[in-house]
C-alpha cells in the first residue's frame, strides 16, 4: 500500500466510525429531538479538546450473523477533554449501532475510560442512550455490565461520577448510572426503567406508558433517581458543566475556587423581616440561600423531589460550598424519609469531596403517621444523622426559627460535630413545640394554670436561642443581616480543619 492509500484509508475509516449506525439512523435520532454521541460530546467539552480512544475497536461476537456487522468504536464514542480547562473522561452511547446496547467490546471500551480516570484523577461522565444488554451476546453482554458496576464502585468517592440519561435506557443501562453521583435526565426523550411497559403488562397486568414509568419527571418527583431535568441534550450538557464548575476534580482536591466580586461584607437587610413573626407563618427558605450566596448564584439539585428539604451548591467568597435547608413553605420543613434520603446522600456526596456544608434550620420535627413509621423512618433518618456525623469536612449550621426534637440534633448540631453553631433571635431550641409541651407538662392541671399562660411560661423558657447558647450549643446568636459575613468568616476559620475518624473498613449506615 501506498503512503497515499495509507492515508485513504485512515480518512475511511474515520469517516466510517463517525457515521455511526448511518444516515438513515442519525435522522431518526434527530427526528426524535435528540443528538448523537459525537454532537453531544461537542456540546459537552471545551471547543477542540475531545481526544477519542479507541475508536476502531470492533466487537467479537460471530452469532446471529454478527461477523457481518461490524462498525469502527461499535456504538460507543470514549475519550477524554477539557471542561473550563479541567481534564474529564467521557462515554457516549450511540443510539444509531444496534441502539446503543452493550456489547463485551463496548464494556472494555467503559472500563478503559473508567480506569483512565481513577488513575488520572478526573471526573467520568456517561452520555447514556441505550437498550441495555446487547441481546446477540448473551452473558458477554452481562458480564460487561458486571465490570463496569465494579469500576463504578471502586470509583464512588474518589473521582465525581456523572451520568446524563438521553434516550431510552432499560436493564442494565440504569444501573450504572444509579450507582454514580449525580444523574441527568431529557424531559420528553430520556427513560428509565429496569423492565418496560411490556414486560410490566405480561407479569402484574398494570398499564402505563414508558413516560409514566420512567420518564424524566417521574425519576425527578416521585422514585428520587434522577437529580436534574434538562429541556434537551444541549441543556444538559450546559447543566453538567455547571455542576462541574463546583466540584474537585477528585478527593485529593479542594473545590476550584472562582474569584468574586460579590462583597463578603454585603449586608442583606432584607433578611430583617424574612422571618415571620408568627412562628406559624411559612417564608421561602430559598430566598435566605439565594440572598446570601455569592451573585445570588444557587445551583440547587433534586429541586422537584421532597420540597421539604433544600439540597444544592453555591459559593461563599469564591469557595464552593453544599447547602441544606429545611424549608418551611413546604409541609412546614419536617423530615421525612424522602427527605432524609434525600439530604444524606448529598452531605455524604460533599463529604467525599472536600466540600463544606452549610446548613439552614427551620423543622418542627420527623413527620408523625403510622406511613412515615412502617416505610422505616427510624432507619432513613438515621441515614442522615449518620452523614451528619460521619462528615469531617467543615459543617456551619444557622438556626433560623425552629430546631425542635431528634430533627436540632440531626441538622448538623454541635453534637454531631458542627464546627461553628449560629441562631438567630428568632429560633426556638426545644424538645417539641409549645402546645404539645404544655399538654404533657401540665397534664390535668392545665384549667387551673390556663393554657395561654402556660404556653407562654414554656414559649420564654425554651423557645429562645440563649438557653442554647448559654450552653455553648450555640456559638453565636447573629443578626439575620450579617449572615453572609458570618458564614464566609467561619468558612475561613475552618479553612484547614483536620479531623481523622477511627481507623475502620467501612462504617455500617444504615441502608
Ligand atoms: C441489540 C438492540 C437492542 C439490544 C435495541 N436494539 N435494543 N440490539 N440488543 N438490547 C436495536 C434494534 O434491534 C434496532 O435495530 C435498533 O437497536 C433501534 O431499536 P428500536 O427498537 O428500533 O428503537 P426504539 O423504538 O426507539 O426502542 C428503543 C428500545 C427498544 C425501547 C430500547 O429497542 C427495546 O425495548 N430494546 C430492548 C430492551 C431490552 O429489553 N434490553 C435488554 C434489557 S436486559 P435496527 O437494526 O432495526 O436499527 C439487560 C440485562 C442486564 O440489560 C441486567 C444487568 C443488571
Amino acid at each position: 500500500m501506498s503512503l497515499k492509500e495509507k492515508y485513504r484509508e485512515l480518512e475511511e475509516k474515520n469517516r466510517a466510525a463517525e457515521l455511526g449506525g448511518g444516515q438513515e439512523r442519525i435522522a431518526k435520532i434527530h427526528e426524535s429531538g435528540r443528538k448523537t454521541a459525537r454532537e453531544r460530546i461537542k456540546d459537552l467539552l471545551d471547543p477542540g479538546t475531545f481526544v477519542e480512544v479507541g475508536k476502531f475497536v470492533e466487537h467479537k461476537c460471530t452469532d446471529f450473523g454478527m461477523e457481518k456487522q461490524k462498525i469502527p468504536g461499535d456504538g460507543i464514542v470514549t475519550g477524554h477533554g477539557k471542561i473550563d480547562g479541567r481534564l474529564v473522561y467521557v462515554f457516549a452511547q450511540d443510539f444509531t449501532v444496534f441502539g446503543g446496547s452493550l456489547s463485551r467490546t463496548n464494556a472494555n471500551k467503559i472500563i478503559k475510560v473508567m480506569e483512565l480516570a481513577m488513575k488520572m484523577g478526573a471526573p467520568i461522565i456517561g452520555l447514556n442512550d441505550s437498550g441495555g444488554a446487547r441481546i446477540q451476546e448473551g452473558v458477554e453482554s452481562l458480564a460487561g455490565y458486571g465490570d463496569i458496576f465494579y469500576r463504578n464502585v471502586q470509583a464512588s468517592g474518589v473521582v465525581p461520577q456523572i451520568s446524563a440519561i438521553l434516550g431510552p435506557c432499560a436493564g442494565g443501562a440504569v444501573y450504572s448510572p444509579a450507582i454514580t453521583d449525580f444523574i441527568f435526565m431529557t424531559r420528553k426523550t430520556s427513560y428509565m426503567f429496569v423492565t418496560g411497559p411490556d414486560v410490566i403488562k405480561t407479569v402484574t397486568h398494570e398499564e402505563v406508558t414508558k413516560e409514566e414509568l420512567g420518564g424524566a419527571m417521574t425519576h425527578n418527583t416521585k422514585s428520587g433517581v434522577a437529580h436534574f431535568t434538562a429541556d434537551d441534550d444541549q441543556q444538559a450538557m450546559m447543566m453538567i458543566r455547571e455542576l462541574l464548575s463546583f466540584l474537585p476534580s477528585n478527593n485529593m482536591e479542594d473545590p476550584p475556587v472562582k474569584p468574586c466580586t460579590d462583597s463578603a461584607h454585603r449586608q442583606d437587610d432584607k433578611l430583617t423581616n424574612l422571618i415571620p413573626e408568627d412562628p406559624n407563618k411559612p417564608y421561602d427558605m430559598k430566598e435566605l440561600i439565594t440572598t446570601v450566596v455569592d451573585d445570588h448564584n444557587f445551583f440547587e439539585v433534586q429541586q422537584h423531589y421532597a420540597q421539604n428539604i433544600i439540597v444544592g451548591f453555591a459559593r461563599l467568597n469564591g469557595k464552593p460550598v453544599g447547602i441544606v435547608a429545611n424549608q418551611p413553605a413546604m409541609l412546614a420543613g419536617v423530615i421525612d424519609i424522602d427527605a432524609s434520603l434525600k439530604a444524606a446522600r448529598f452531605v455524604r456526596f460533599c463529604d467525599s469531596f472536600n466540600i463544606p456544608l452549610i446548613t439552614f434550620e427551620d423543622v418542627p420535627g420527623f413527620l408523625p403517621g403510622t406511613g412515615q413509621e412502617f416505610g422505616g423512618i427510624i432507619k432513613h433518618g438515621a441515614k442522615l444523622l449518620y452523614a451528619y456525623a460521619e462528615a469531617t469536612v467543615p459543617k456551619i449550621s444557622v438556626v433560623t426559627r425552629k430546631a425542635y426534637g431528634g430533627a436540632y440534633i440531626v441538622m448538623s448540631s454541635k453534637h454531631l460535630g458542627g464546627d461553628v453553631n449560629y441562631s438567630y433571635p428568632t429560633a426556638e431550641i426545644a424538645v417539641m413545640g409549645p402546645d404539645g409541651a404544655v399538654n404533657i407538662l401540665y397534664r390535668d392541671k392545665l384549667d387551673q394554670v390556663g393554657k395561654t399562660k402556660a404556653v407562654e411560661d414554656y414559649k420564654d423558657t425554651f423557645c429562645t436561642p440563649f438557653k442554647a447558647a448559654g450552653l455553648g450549643y450555640i456559638d453565636e446568636v447573629i443578626h439575620p443581616k450579617n449572615t453572609r459575613l458570618k458564614l464566609i468568616q467561619a468558612l475561613e476559620m475552618c479553612e484547614n480543619k483536620r479531623e481523622t475518624s477511627p481507623p475502620k473498613k467501612h462504617g455500617n449506615i444504615p441502608l
